[in-house]
């Protein structure tokens, strides 16, 4: 196969939705909060990146343990010549961990960044020569039309990292009952999901020594502060993680050391002392808790792999 990658557009500017109209949102709420996927500026990315090595964040070091034992497993129930979709192809260190034992036919990568997109799947392309490499840029949140030439026979989607636990639980059926509109019957969806488990182990893995995820938190501000017309000082606020047990979500915030006004654009918006801005929830779910959710969206449980210490499970689901 050449390295020549079909690219396939769908929104106009998917990435360029606007951190001025969320931060001047997400101030005036109350309480003040920003979407998590603000986060992911070339800084934050790294940063995450760097959170992935930390000894506390057991999530991306549990999956890749999973997928690496579990592959001729999920090869088994992909069936021969599948098409693999990954939704966030910044994952795709991960789908190496599947190609020499699914050999698919075909991969499409979707992602919201372009210029991510291209130079994964360009890296994809040059390294598996016999595979199909497509590339589609869009926001998966939002109505999927997957283009028929990349979908193939056999799709199997692939959304790994538990993702799907920065959406509250209404949203990420919204966004299953999505992705079984742009699906065929028949398909496999292939999801990484965090599991409920000990309060330490969950808040140690928000909180790491290093201090990565205070700054990869931080870094909201940070952007807030050098994209925008704002005075925001970012050493005025603390990063603060912790487990929500009622809602079964790890939530991180920004708390404000000290009563201040923050200008950003021509708004002012005022913090009292240890007041917060919500930036993250990160949901963790039972295996049967995400298999029902999955169910009521038409996905039906067909295998779940997990690692000994029951950090984190891999679920393998059948589009109804
Ligand atoms: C990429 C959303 C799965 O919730 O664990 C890591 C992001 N935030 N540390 C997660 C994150 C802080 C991560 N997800």
């Amino acid at each position: 196969m050449a390295l020549a990658i079909r690219t396939h557009e769908q929104s106009l500017s998917p990435e360029q939705e606007s951190l001025r109209e969320e931060a001047l949102r997400g101030f005036a709420a109350s309480p003040k909060t920003m979407s998590p996927k603000f986060f992911y500026d070339h800084r934050g990315s790294q940063l995450f990146e760097l959170i992935c090595q930390q000894p506390e964040y057991y999530p991306t070091r549990t999956e890749e343990t999973i997928l690496r034992l579990a592959a001729n497993d999920i090869a088994e129930l992909a069936g021969r010549n599948a098409s693999l979709v990954e939704l966030g192809s910044g994952a795709s260190r991960k789908i190496r961990l599947l190609l020499e034992a699914l050999r698919p036919a075909r991969y499409l990568g979707i992602d919201i960044s372009r210029e991510f997109l291209q130079v994964c799947t360009r890296r994809l392309a040059a390294d598996y020569r016999w595979l199909d490499v497509h590339a589609l840029c869009a926001d998966f949140s939002q109505p999927l039309k997957l283009p028929a030439e990349a979908l193939g026979q056999r799709p199997l989607a692939f959304f790994p990292g538990s993702s799907i636990g920065n959406f509250d639980p209404h949203e990420a059926r919204a966004f299953l009952r999505n992705l079984h509109r742009a699906l065929p019957a028949g398909s496999g969806l292939l999801i990484g999901v965090d599991l409920v488990k000990d309060r330490q182990v969950l808040e140690r893995a928000y909180n790491d020594q290093a201090g990565v995820t205070a700054l990869f938190n931080l870094n909201l501000l940070e952007r807030i502060r050098n994209e925008l017309h704002s005075d925001i000082d970012p050493r005025r606020f603390q990063h603060r993680a912790f487990y929500n047990e009622a809602e079964s979500r790890i939530e991180m915030h920004l708390v404000s050391r000290q009563a201040q006004r923050v200008r950003i654009e021509d708004r002012v918006f005022d913090f009292a002392a240890g007041e917060t801005l919500h930036t993250e929830n990160s949901y963790k779910y039972t295996p049967s808790g995400f298999r029902e959710l999955a169910g009521e969206c038409g996905f039906a449980s067909v295998a779940m792999w997990r690692d000994p210490a029951q950090l984190f499970s891999v679920h393998f689901l059948r589009r109804e």
